[in-house]
């Protein structure tokens, strides 16, 4: 399955929880549908340039299962939380938040960032585990508004059942947000199957189409309710109409939007989708599961989102200098060591992570 992938020389490549590597088709894509426009047409390369973003939505809605104009391209998926926050009704006294503190940091950063607009953060502790729906429950009180799952942790691992959390956040009225950050593209999504209001996403793990393609996809029903506080003249109905006393939002979700969008990204990532869409994420969950348990056979990695995220210990350094060794792309935090297998992968990279964790003696590579 390598034709599909460029990967770095050296040793394994175990760092697409991180950054997925490039696909054959992204870098073709680069230069096909954004430098050679640009370079044959100038200017003229914008309308171009438009339909490959609206090819971008429409691969992701068929990935997905969402509708092509219920998504909107984001710069990153803290710039999407943001804006959406700030396009809710407004009401009185504050809009309470609820996310898990194992979410990613940058999330609960949004939030916290926005008490002056009375949003507030409440965390479910560490010590609750966040795939556990009852632990949501317990903490659905009445007075929090939204919560924010996060459907594959990224220090952890840990996969969230979101369907059946945001059932039960929804039976008791709450909004429901997703971060699909560290799942998209390696555990299937069907966005029908869950009852949620956004989900926030990027192509830079799983999708392997690089920074800078963020997105989010906003329920169609409620996209007339929302009314983003952060626009442009892409975030109107008709960006060319060029009348300054008019302004009126997109029915799309492309009212979230704003100024002259970055097209270079969304070229690259939308070869990272169409690969995947290619490869089948069915099929790419399966490879992924076959090797994390030759890595670590005793643990059941169907709960688990791509990564092995492997609390060292002590062992740490020894480990940390043991993939070094081998020139293996990882990344550690702290004392847990981080490795994920794509289709790319052999079996022989999953027997040598095996071997590090299982035995202070590496195995040849
Ligand atoms: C779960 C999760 N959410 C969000 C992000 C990134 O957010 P942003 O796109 O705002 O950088 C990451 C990045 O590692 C992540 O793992």
């Amino acid at each position: 399955m390598n034709q599909h992938f460029i990967i770095p020389q050296g040793g394994p490549y175990l760092l697409t929880h991180s950054i997925g590597p490039i696909t054959v088709k992204g870098r073709e894509y680069l230069e096909a549908h954004y430098l050679a426009p640009w370079a044959d047409q100038g200017g003229h390369a914008w309308p171009y340039w438009l339909t490959l973003m609206d090819r971008f939505n429409g691969a992701l809605a068929k990935l997905l299962g969402g509708r092509e104009d219920e998504f909107s391209h984001q710069p990153n998926l803290s710039t999407g939380l943001s804006k959406y926050l700030l396009s809710l009704p407004r009401k009185n006294g504050p809009t309470k938040i609820l996310m898990h503190a194992n979410a990613f940091p940058s999330m609960g950063f949004v939030v916290t960032a926005l008490k002056a607009e009375q949003f507030e953060l409440v965390l479910i502790p560490e010590d609750k585990p966040p795939h556990d729906p009852q632990v949501w429950v317990d903490h659905l009180s009445d007075d929090i508004d939204i919560i924010l799952i996060t459907h594959a942790h990224s220090m952890t691992g840990v996969l969230s059942p979101v369907g059946e959390i945001a059932r039960l956040a929804k039976s008791r009225g709450k909004r429901v947000l997703v971060d699909v950050a560290q799942s998209v593209g390696v555990i299937p999504i069907h966005i029908p199957n869950w009852e949620v209001d956004a989900i926030f996403g990027s192509c830079v793990k799983w999708l392997c189409g690089g920074p800078g393609a963020g997105w989010m996809w906003v329920k169609s029903d409620d996209l007339p309710r929302l009314n983003p506080i952060s626009v442009g003249w892409f975030s109107h109905v008709n960006p060319f109409e060029f009348d300054i006393r008019n302004f009126e939002f997109s029915e799309t979700a492309k009212k979230f939007w704003d100024g002259t969008p970055s097209v270079a990204p969304y070229a690259m990532a939308l070869g990272g989708i169409e690969t995947t869409l290619d490869l089948g994420v069915d099929n790419i969950r399966a490879r992924n599961l076959e090797l994390l348990q030759i890595a670590r056979p005793e643990f059941d990695f169907t709960q688990n989102g791509g990564t092995i995220c492997y609390d060292a210990g002590e062992r740490v350094d020894d480990l940390d200098n043991a993939l070094k060794k081998k020139r293996a792309y990882f990344d550690r935090r702290g004392q847990t060591i981080r490795v994920s297998f794509h289709v790319a992968n052999s079996q022989k990279d999953a027997q040598l992570v095996h071997s590090l964790i299982y035995s202070s003696k590496s195995v040849e590579f």
